[in-house]
């Protein structure tokens, strides 16, 4: 089923929130929880009044990052129990904003992952490639390298419930979207990837997204491939009547 997420970085005080919960619940009529699954990933201090506002509604709650200790002296930081207390389901692991603001490396990436999973989080992992990557032909080995790090050491179990995001950094927040055939092709070879470190039953089942500039106007191009389960979305899911037009694509 496909799945989109809203990643709202670090935008929206707690009133804000409160005010696109609102809107967003009053307008997105059509949802049909058995054809898409939408989730709202906002700033830790937004997260009790999201839980709050989407309490009895289909709609889940993400968070933007997670600690891989369970608890500790660690200034500033989150843990898994501080997130499911909320009713926190997903939680955003590696977006390249962390990789390259916060020293996130595949090993730290790797680690967060098996916490997560071990704390009943699911994750949404963000790979993908800078422009100059692009540009040297190495796509397929930055992504093939990420990914073998990433999961390293985890079950084929546990990784089924990894939701993959493929997020070209080039594309994210700049307005240059890849075009869909980019997407439709780094997305296979993600699923290959996964094929050849788990099976071809999992490469086929993991949800694999696309995420970098995503709008209404272009989420329909990317969703007419089958091999896309959906988009991670930055900017265009700030307004709720944008973010409700992208999930609806699919119904
Ligand atoms: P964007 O961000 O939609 O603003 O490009 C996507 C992301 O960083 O997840």
């Amino acid at each position: 089923m496909p799945i989109f997420a809203a990643n709202w970085k670090m935008y929206k005080t707690f009133s804000e929130t409160s005010k696109f919960i609102d809107e967003f619940k009053a307008n997105f009529k059509s949802f049909n929880k058995s054809k898409v699954e939408a989730v709202i990933c906002p700033p830790f201090t937004s997260l009790s009044k999201a839980a709050e506002k989407l309490a009895g509604t289909e709609f889940s709650l993400g968070a933007q990052n997670m600690n891989a200790e369970k608890e500790g002296a660690f200034t500033g930081e989150i843990s898994p129990a501080m997130l499911l207390e909320f009713g926190v389901k997903y939680v955003i692991i590696g977006h390249s904003e962390r990789r390259a603001y916060y020293n996130e490396t595949d090993a730290s990436v790797n680690k967060k992952l098996k916490f997560a999973m071990a704390n009943n989080l699911l994750p949404i992992l963000c790979v993908g490639e800078t422009i100059g990557e692009r540009e040297a032909g190495k796509t397929e080995s930055k992504i093939q390298n990420q990914i073998k790090e990433d999961f390293g050491g985890i079950s084929e179990q546990d990784a089924e419930k990894i939701v993959i995001a493929y997020e070209p950094i080039w594309a994210i927040g700049t307005g240059k979207n890849a075009t869909s055939k980019d997407a439709v092709d780094v997305v296979n070879f993600i699923r290959k990837t996964i094929s050849e470190i788990y099976s071809k039953p999992l490469s086929e089942k993991i949800r694999v997204q696309y995420g970098g500039s995503v709008k209404p106007e272009n989420i329909v191009e990317y969703m007419k491939d089958e091999t896309i389960d959906g988009a991670l979305i930055g900017g265009a899911s700030l307004e709720a009547a944008k973010f409700i037009k992208i999930c609806e694509s699919v119904l």
